[in-house]
């Protein structure tokens, strides 16, 4: 199980996560995570802007717009879904974030793609432990 400590995410924060992705097949590549939790829940994305390949948090230490109501990429403005992943800027309209998938529970944010595995985490404010075996 590959897991993160659910105290590491606040309501209006955000954490990124390195991680290998399909660690066991030929696809394996790492990549870069952002866990938002919106709403009351937890979603995560491939940390990447298919606008200018750029991690949505690259220039600013900051992932949502000041209302809390989009995913905003801090190089360009570009908008998506929060929920979804879907872009909502012109144009990038209908492409998407890769989602991740996670689930909350225990106490734990638990990532369920089978083979991922986590190298490292990296949240605004301070570096945090992670959960795994
Ligand atoms: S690189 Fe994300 S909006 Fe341009």
């Amino acid at each position: 199980m590959q897991a993160l400590p659910a105290e590491v995410l606040t309501e209006t924060g955000f954490v990124t996560v390195d991680v290998v992705l399909h660690s066991q097949t030929a696809r394996a590549r790492r990549a870069n995570v952002l866990v938002i939790r919106y709403r009351g829940r937890v979603y995560a994305y491939v940390n990447h802007c298919m606008h200018m390949h750029r991690p949505l948090n690259c220039q600013e230490d900051a992932v949502f717009d000041a209302e809390r109501r989009w995913l905003r990429c801090s190089m360009h403005g570009f908008i998506f879904e929060p929920d979804s992943g879907i872009c909502r800027s012109p144009v990038c309209e209908g492409q998407a974030l890769q989602a991740v998938k996670v689930e909350e529970t225990d106490g734990l944010i638990v990532f369920k793609e089978k083979q991922l595995q986590i190298l490292a985490v990296q949240s605004p404010k301070a570096e945090v432990g992670l959960k795994h075996d």
